[in-house]
């Protein structure tokens, strides 16, 4: 029996995205995988008073049970209610790469759904994409497309250089396949190495300076679309001192780079409206959960070393919220 989105309190991203353009800012696009995390975006993103996409990748799927995860959406609405603040929450699957597994996601109650066929031939991603874009708006669900490939942590400069996204391409892929919104490749990527120390030069301080995002790509796909939503991956900034505690308490993370804020904040300006972070809150827990064990080695109940990670993880979220996409006050 399948289940709608509306029965679970959640909303699609049309309307969030619509506003988000107008009013120049970024919805937040926050992974989760388990409890803590979910608690801490539904409680920064009350407490910012900002809309929020919460996204489950496949991995989290397989990871925390694709009913509970729905469930657990359904519950966020609710406790978001019980907080005091009734923010639109989407339900949305990050890199979807087939199209059952974006019919299945549709059918157990996701508000939004990405077709990440970035990887296949140009007319491949097309014929995918539509398809998926067909059964999801039959059911009132806003789809996500990518066009551009980002590069994972272990992929070279070149084949990151050779892959961002052709701006001649995208009026035709939108009105090819009538997606909502459209993932770009402009220079940002995947996971907390997302630069190599050859690419960066370093500032007074000996910190890494990775290169500038394309923003004259970004400028062009505007003029191709106007007004059409645009999404950013890969747009977690690495802080270096969840860097540090980690590497300080036993860690061992090297040439950790991410995406300067001050250019997130930028991008959350444009039509860029979605802006998704998922290794930041790893680095925070990780950070909170490594100074529990070093300080605490006697502790063994999971509360105590989850619960300041997830308080970490909160104070991250409204950060980002508050400082870099321009998200607070918007809900
Ligand atoms: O872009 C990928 C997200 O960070 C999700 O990562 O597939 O390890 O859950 P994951
Ligand atoms: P980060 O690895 O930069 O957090 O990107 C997450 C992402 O794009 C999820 O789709
Ligand atoms: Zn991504």
């Amino acid at each position: 029996m399948s289940t709608s989105y509306k029965d679970l309190g959640l909303v699609n991203t049309k309307e969030m995205f619509a506003k988000a353009i107008a009013g120049k800012y970024a919805v937040p696009a926050y992974n989760f995988n388990n409890l803590e995390q979910l608690q801490a975006i539904v409680q920064a993103c009350v407490e910012s008073k900002s809309p929020v996409i919460l996204q489950v990748s496949s991995g989290a799927r397989k990871y925390a049970n694709a009913n509970l995860l729905r469930n657990m959406a359904k519950g966020a609405v609710e406790f978001a209610k019980e907080l005091g603040c009734e923010i639109p929450i989407a339900l949305h699957l990050d890199h979807g790469d087939t199209f059952e597994l974006c019919k299945d996601c549709v059918d157990s109650g996701f508000s939004s759904v990405m077709i990440d066929g970035s990887h296949h031939s140009y007319e491949e991603n097309i014929a995918l994409t539509k398809k998926v874009v067909e059964y999801a708006h039959a059911h009132g669900v806003t789809v996500e497309g990518e066009l551009g490939v980002l590069a994972g942590v272990e992929d070279d400069v070149v084949a990151e250089h050779s892959t961002y996204t052709k701006p001649e391409e995208v009026v035709d892929f939108v009105k090819r396949t009538g997606v909502d919104s459209l993932a770009i490749s402009i220079g940002t990527s995947h996971g907390a190495n997302k630069f190599t120390p050859a690419q960066c030069t370093r500032n007074e301080n000996g910190v890494l300076i990775p290169p500038p995002l394309r923003f004259d790509i970004l400028e062009e796909i505007e003029k191709q679309l106007p007004g059409f939503p645009i999404v950013l991956h890969g747009s977690s900034s690495v802080p270096q001192e969840e860097v540090e505690t980690i590497n300080k308490y036993g860690g061992a993370l090297k040439d950790s780079v991410g995406i300067p804020e001050e250019q997130l904040r930028k991008a959350a300006q444009s039509a860029v409206c979605k802006i998704n972070i998922d290794s930041d809150g790893r680095l925070a827990m990780t950070a909170a959960i490594r100074k529990v064990f070093a300080e605490k080695p006697g502790e063994f109940d999971p509360r105590k070393y989850l619960g300041p990670a997830r308080d970490a993880l909160k104070e991250l979220y409204k950060h980002k919220n508050e400082n870099v996409l321009g998200s607070a006050g918007k809900a």
